[in-house]
């Protein structure tokens, strides 16, 4: 739909398209003419959504934070669940991986060289050494916010420390790679970039991901790749950024008992820290911390 210049904005404002989003929208046009990937208008964020968006991301914080204060050794992966479960009802959250897809928890636990996508179970019990990510998805009010730390339990090894602060690094410098009008390309460059040169590798079948109206939205963020490639990053997106940085090599597979949690290969250690952003006129804005 073509909007002339004094008509009300696409976005919500309600302010005049040409004080609002013209120029934008013609920023985007000539990259498109130019052959380069531009979001479409549903991953452009308003005002009122990125507000939902932040809310929702205050009880995931907030649950986060509550796991963090309770994790411990001895402990099982499904009393971690009964935390969150209970966290985000009784903050008016949904927990959105429940029954997501036919997921049954609340949350994804994934130990040692467990990828991503771990389940919470009563028979897992944390124990000295354990290198651990929980991941948090919350819905609030219809919007959704995505986070994930790692946890050391009781006396972990050199080798699995360097390795979780490693990959809370690759987070860093992904949330450093994103600019407006800069590229989603860039993100996954940098993260690879760091990643071996400690030696590590990125995992590849998994990715971030536009998120906010949705669980899972465009774009797939790739945690490896060149710089100045995929879409063009523009003000109002939000997407997660999660790289999975395996100890050994990046081949994973998916548990056949359970259909869902990815293990690496080789049986080496991953770890994972996840945020969800806005990219804002001046940078980035990170939702989730
Ligand atoms: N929070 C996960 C993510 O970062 C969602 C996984 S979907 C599930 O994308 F069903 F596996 F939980
Ligand atoms: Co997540
Ligand atoms: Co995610």
């Amino acid at each position: 739909m073509m909007l002339s210049r004094n008509d009300i904005c696409w976005c919500g404002s309600g302010l005049k398209y040409k004080k609002c989003h013209l120029e934008f929208d013609e920023k985007l046009i000539s990259l498109r003419n130019k052959g380069y990937i531009t979001p479409n208008r549903k991953l452009i964020k308003s005002k009122k959504q990125i507000e939902g968006i932040r809310e929702s991301a205050k009880i995931n914080n907030g649950l986060l934070d509550l796991i963090s204060e309770n994790i411990r050794e001895g402990m099982t992966t499904q009393e971690i669940d009964d935390l969150a479960y209970n966290y985000t009802v009784s903050n008016g959250g949904i927990p959105a991986t429940l029954n997501y897809d036919g997921f049954p928890k609340s949350i994804c636990t994934s130990i040692n060289n467990e990828v991503c996508h771990g389940i919470p179970s009563k028979d897992v019990i944390l124990k000295s050494g354990d290198i651990i990510n929980v991941d948090a998805t919350t819905i609030f009010n219809g919007y959704y916010s995505d986070a994930s730390r790692m946890f050391m339990i009781g006396e972990v090894s050199e080798e699995a420390k360097k390795l979780v602060n490693v990959a809370k690094e690759c987070l860093e410098i992904g949330l450093e790679a994103v600019k407006p009008w800069g590229f989603l390309g860039d993100i996954g460059a940098s993260i690879q970039e760091y990643a071996e040169s400690k030696g590590y590798s990125v995992v590849r079948d998994f990715g971030g991901h536009g998120v906010g109206l949705d669980i899972h939205e465009e774009p797939f963020v790739n945690h490896f790749g060149k710089r100045g490639t995929d879409m063009i990053l523009v003000p109002g997106m939000v997407f997660t950024i999660e790289p999975m940085i395996n100890a050994g090599s990046y081949e994973v597979f998916i548990d056949e008992d359970n259909g869902w949690t990815a293990i690496t290969e080789d049986g080496s250690l991953s770890a994972q820290w996840e945020h969800t952003v806005l990219v804002t006129e001046e940078g980035v804005e990170v939702i989730s911390r």
